[in-house]
């Protein structure tokens, strides 16, 4: 059957599927106006014009894997590594919670200095001082228990991209001591002990093919996340994938509007990875059903070493910086910040 555009968008709009060949073709559509426009109007519905923000900390610069595509990779040897300490990481979210943040993303390698007491003491601390938000953590791959006892500790949300659903193309991407396998036995424990779980994955990692996304559809649409994080793949110098080509921001965009209309409730940033691809990516990721944006609130000292890809984006700026560059951001491109802890809205899933 000959794809048209329109019929294809009425049809993820109205059933939040569509078939494998319709959405290869949404996917690669150089013709997105009316995709843009259709998972903006789904947005509206479901968020209104709000933005939410999160205050993203990047604690550990460690990291005990070798991701290929990874620029704090273990392997990476011309990296100077951090660490913050717990007070640094509560001085952080002092400066945030001033600046009205009311989730923190802690985020890091897979570092084991941050042993499951020293992670929950520092989420309990969070919680005790600022009742008010959220702490949501994105710390990689670690065991059923691990989870439950900072779940315990009060940490709400967490984070952890599959990167790849296809397990062939998992394996080219990454070393084999890890397995996609272990990555949704942890998104699974996540989601069973009660965490608002984020998933996602790069759009353009080496050897993607169109099939492997729509893999990534599919398994999405099993996990049903509150949230879902996609960006470009973006080459960093001194990784194995340094030379392979960037993401396009065309298709990362298609498919934010494509993720919307799929998962009307979820929560959808604009990412770091579009913003650094195109200087306004983010306000395009926005346009096209992205919901949520989060600024960088690590000091400034250690942020040049948090290079996940080369040329990141908001390395220099105060966080104070990064909060009012995102408000004018936000407005330009016709929506509104808000200081909202922001939490999902499910009920959507079920109507
Ligand atoms: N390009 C784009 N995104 C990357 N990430 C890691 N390395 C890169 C890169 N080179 C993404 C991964 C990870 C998230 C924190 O950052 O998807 O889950
Ligand atoms: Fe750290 Fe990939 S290199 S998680």
């Amino acid at each position: 059957m000959e794809f048209n555009i329109n019929n294809a968008i009425s049809e993820l709009r109205g059933t939040h599927s569509l078939d494998d060949s319709s959405l290869k073709n949404l996917i690669t559509s150089e013709d997105t106006s009316p995709l843009h426009e259709a998972a903006d109007i789904e947005r509206k519905r479901v968020y209104g014009d709000a933005v939410y923000i999160r205050g993203l900390i990047e604690f550990t610069n460690h990291c005990k894997n070798n991701c290929f595509y990874c620029g704090i990779r273990a392997g990476n040897a011309s990296l100077s590594r951090y660490r913050l300490t717990h007070e640094e990481i509560m001085d952080c979210c002092r400066e945030g919670y001033a600046l009205g943040f009311r989730t923190f993303v802690l985020q890091g390698g897979e570092d084991g200095y941050y042993t499951d007491k020293a992670l929950c003491d520092i989420v309990y601390d969070i919680k005790s001082l600022y009742s008010d938000c959220a702490v949501t953590l994105s710390v990689g791959e670690r065991s059923r228990e691990s989870y439950k006892k900072l779940f315990d500790a009060g940490a709400d949300r967490y984070l952890l991209r599959h990167e790849t659903a296809d397990p062939k193309h998992y394996a080219k991407l990454h070393p084999n001591s890890m397995s996609l396998e272990n990555r949704k036995r942890c998104l699974w424990d996540l989601k069973e002990i009660g965490y608002q779980v984020g998933s996602g994955f790069m759009v353009g990692s080496p050897y993607q093919t169109l099939d492997n996304l729509i893999s990534d559809l599919r398994f999405l649409q099993e996990l049903l996340p509150d949230m879902i994080g996609i960006g470009p793949f973006l080459p960093h110098s001194d990784t194995p994938f340094g030379d392979f080509e960037k993401g396009s921001l065309k298709m990362c965009l298609n498919l934010i509007s494509i993720l919307r209309l799929m998962f009307p409730y979820a929560l959808i940033p604009a990412t770091t990875a579009l913003g650094t691809i195109h200087p306004s990516g983010r306000e395009m990721g926005l346009k096209a059903g992205a919901n949520v944006v989060m600024p960088n609130l690590s000091p400034v000292k250690f942020r040049t070493l948090y290079e996940l890809y080369d040329n990141k984006i908001c390395t220099g700026d105060e966080s104070a910086q990064c909060r009012s560059c995102l408000e004018m951001r936000v407005s330009s491109a016709g929506y509104k910040l808000v200081t909202d802890i922001g939490n999902v809205r499910r009920d959507e899933l079920e109507k």
